[in-house]
């Protein structure tokens, strides 16, 4: 027996508009029980095919999304939107080839509207067609500067191969290193790549922790100015010295090197220490106010910066997704180079624009590590780990 309220008279657009809120406000259970009732009351309104297939591709259901935004394409073939879902639809399931068809086909119906564009180029771009990726990204960002997934698009065609936390997770399992500090840990994504027997240590003013840690992981709460000031980050290690760190908290060069400086002091000889965010990748993601979803602030400065006063010291640069990884050795913890130059360094770097990265990036990148784990091996050192 049904014992669920009949639908009040109107019901169908009624139960449509509540099942579009509840979507909208992120409650995709109750979303899906109303417009499973609109079908199941046998309708052949487009909009409740529509709507109950974006809401089964964000529950991950492939295949009855796909039937009922295939449904819908049939019903209304000329409506962009619905050719748009089914291409996502069809991408998330593994066949983006057909998904390219459908975005396609959005763009024919609806040229100038920007989330069909992306949509197309990120399709593309998994199915390794990078070049006509690129450029509908980039004359997408020229209109539309800022369009939300189209930076982060954009630096994922740039960067093709390993992400950055496959990077993170190759090195850990090279190095095994006995010690690992992270500044910026957010989810704890990096984190949690740490494996026993390292000892791990997190440092973040704002955690947000939905990983979980399988090695032993001390978190503190705090900036990391504020951990230095009040902690011994070697008593913390339990009186070990750091042997991997990952620089990944606030995205501004001048905390980026104070992180390193205090980092430094309590390095092993042996040290690896790796920046986030050092590839910049237009003017509105690479500025120091954040202005972008995809935001990687002026943190590509600290490459001119070592360059220029620490020349000791061996920089590689892993180009991997979405913006770099830059991997520091030869680490000095009883250099006072960089505390004794801080300020005229930061004074002299502060006006640098991704102009002038564009125009002297060869003077300031470091060699480049292919982003390949044996080259990532090879490069630390630790080829015969493999
Ligand atoms: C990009 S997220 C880190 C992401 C993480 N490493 C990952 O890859 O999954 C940057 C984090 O830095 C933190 N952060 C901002 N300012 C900081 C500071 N002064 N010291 C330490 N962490 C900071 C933010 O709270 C944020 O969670």
């Amino acid at each position: 027996m049904d014992h669920r309220p009949p639908l009040s008279p109107h019901p169908k657009d009624q139960t449509l508009a509540l099942a579009k809120a509840e979507l909208a406000a992120g409650r995709l259970d109750r979303a899906s029980t109303l417009c499973q009732r609109l079908l199941e009351a046998d309708t052949d309104d487009v909009g409740v095919f529509g709507l109950a297939g974006v809401i089964a591709l964000r529950a991950g259901r492939d295949e009855l999304a796909m039937a009922l935004l295939g449904r819908a394409v049939v019903l209304e073939p000329d409506r962009a939107e619905h050719h748009d879902n089914l291409g996502l639809a069809l991408a998330v399931a593994g066949r983006p080839g057909e998904a390219v068809g459908c975005h396609r086909q959005a763009v024919r119906l609806s040229p100038d509207d920007p989330v069909f564009q992306r949509n197309l180029a990120l399709t593309l771009n998994r199915l390794g067609r990078r070049r006509e990726a690129g450029t509908i990204l980039s004359g997408l960002l020229a209109r539309y500067p800022a369009f939300p997934g189209a930076l982060s698009g954009l630096a994922s065609v740039r960067l093709p191969g390993d992400d950055y936390v496959s990077v993170l997770a190759q090195l850990h399992d090279i190095l095994r290193p006995a010690t690992y500090v992270e500044i910026g840990v957010e989810t704890g994504a990096t984190l949690a790549l740490a494996r026993p027997p390292t000892l791990a240590v997190g440092i973040d003013p704002a955690l947000r922790v939905t990983h979980e840690f399988i090695t032993a992981t001390r978190l503190f709460g705090t900036t990391s100015d504020d951990f230095f000031a009040g902690y011994d980050l070697t008593a913390e290690l339990n009186g070990q010295r750091v042997e991997l760190a990952f620089i990944d908290g606030l995205h501004t060069f001048d905390q980026a090197l104070k992180d390193f400086i205090n980092l430094e002091r309590h390095a092993a000889p042996s040290a690896v220490m790796v920046f986030h965010d050092v590839l910049p990748l237009d003017a509105i993601s690479s500025a120091r106010v954040r202005r972008s979803g995809f935001w990687t602030g002026d943190t590509w400065k600290i490459l001119p910066a070592l360059r220029r006063h620490r020349p000791d010291l061996e920089l590689g640069m892993v180009p991997a997704a979405p913006s770099g990884l830059l991997v520091v050795r030869g680490l000095d913890p009883a250099s006072s180079v960089l505390p004794q130059v801080y300020d005229r360094m930061v004074a002299e770097l502060m006006p640098l624009t991704f102009a002038d990265w564009q125009a002297r990036n060869r003077e300031f990148s470091p060699v480049t590590i292919p982003n390949r784990r044996a080259a990532v091996a090879e490069y630390i050192g630790r080829g015969n780990r493999l």
